[in-house]
């Protein structure tokens, strides 16, 4: 495994969404998973485009961006209209933005900005992005002399209100589905664009129901710290979540983030009580669970009770859920996950789990 990271990512900053109503998705984002509000844009602050507001919990940064009328910033109303609320940015904290982009560049990136500093009196932070699959991109951001809240032109929410405790920690991995044939040419963006490597592919006879088949591919950069699954869909009888996907967010997008946490009993409680509804698989798959991963440091029976999924590989094992998707359009949706040393994604739950999605699409009347 090369650990070479050829454009030094650090991290992944933030993950920024085009929303309708970013006052409200903030809302809904503090009081479902916990997210708490700690700076704003708009025009109370002097941006007269846009407003924004970033959430934090952990290692997580949301970013929830509106238009503020239909004549500015037409590239958010035009992605809003397109695809709904979703990601427009996974932005990737490095150390020099400028030389990140100018490398990301020469080896074959398209440049959405060019590099730029931004900065006020806690400092400044020098930024760059390039294109990625779909309308999303990636953000170059340089913050080492930066102290601010989160960008200058954002302000620090005072006081900010009560959010559930959580436990979610991190941001794990993100997913974007690409249409039909695209997924090796995503591959190879992020092989020799980014400088990430290959960590693991699924083919489509592992992830086949008899609707749904797709193809997975891992890529991660050096440090591993950053993970980026890439899906297609695969030929199969009827129309697959992937496609499904792809039809309502009209193209390629992010699929879904997955969070992690320490304690997955106690977060898939606090969410279920906040009102996020999780997929179920059937009690079957509990049968013969224990036998097939052997001990692990959780109840299975507490387990069974909340559909939370075990999966191992040589390393360990992982315990993982999924969520409805977060909007009216069957598009994003959320993974809840606890690595107990797994590095692997839950390949050995996609079965199971993509039986009980097509129960859902079949309810939506799209299977
Ligand atoms: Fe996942």
């Amino acid at each position: 495994m090369p650990a070479q990271d050829p454009l030094d990512f650090l991290a992944i900053d933030h993950v920024e969404f085009y929303v309708s109503n970013a006052r409200q998705a903030s809302h809904f984002y503090r009081s479902t998973l916990g997210l708490v509000p700690r700076a704003y844009a708009g025009l109370e602050t002097g941006v007269r485009d846009f407003a924004s507001w970033v959430l934090e919990r952990g290692h997580v940064r949301f970013v929830l961006t509106s238009p503020l009328s239909p004549d500015v910033r037409t590239d958010i109303s035009e992605h809003i209209a397109r695809h709904g609320d979703g990601v427009k940015d996974i932005a990737l904290r490095v150390r020099d933005a400028k030389a990140a982009h100018a490398e990301a560049v020469r080896r074959g990136a398209i440049s959405v900005r060019e590099p730029e500093t931004l900065s006020d009196s806690h400092g400044k932070v020098v930024r760059a992005s390039i294109a990625t699959y779909g309308d999303t991109i990636h953000t170059f951001i340089e913050r080492e002399d930066y102290a601010g809240p989160f960008l200058p032109g954002y302000r620090a929410v005072e006081n900010p209100p009560s959010a559930p405790e959580t436990g979610i920690a991190a941001i794990d991995h993100i997913v974007g589905n690409v249409g039909l044939g695209d997924m090796n040419k995503w591959v190879a963006f992020y092989r020799d664009v980014l400088g990430f490597s290959q960590l693991t592919h699924f083919n489509d006879n592992q992830i086949a129901t008899d609707y749904t088949a797709l193809m997975s591919k891992v890529m991660q950069n050096g440090s591993g710290r950053i993970k980026f699954p890439i899906n297609e869909p695969a030929e199969s009888k009827r129309r697959s979540q992937i496609e499904e996907y792809l039809i309502h967010y009209g193209g390629p997008g992010v699929q879904h983030i997955a969070l992690a946490t320490k304690d997955i009993v106690a977060t898939v409680d606090t969410l279920k009580s906040a009102g996020i509804h999780f997929l179920r698989v059937p009690h079957t798959y509990y049968e013969d669970l224990p036998e097939r991963i052997g001990p692990i440091h959780e109840d299975y029976e507490e387990l069974a009770k909340r559909g939370i999924l075990v999966d191992k590989d040589d390393e360990g094992y992982l315990l993982q859920i999924f969520s409805q998707p977060m909007q009216d359009r069957p598009t994003l949706f959320y993974e809840v996950i606890r690595r107990h040393g797994c590095k692997g994604f839950g390949v050995g739950n996609f079965k199971s789990l993509f039986e009980a999605i097509e129960r859902e699409q079949a309810a939506r009347g799209n299977l």
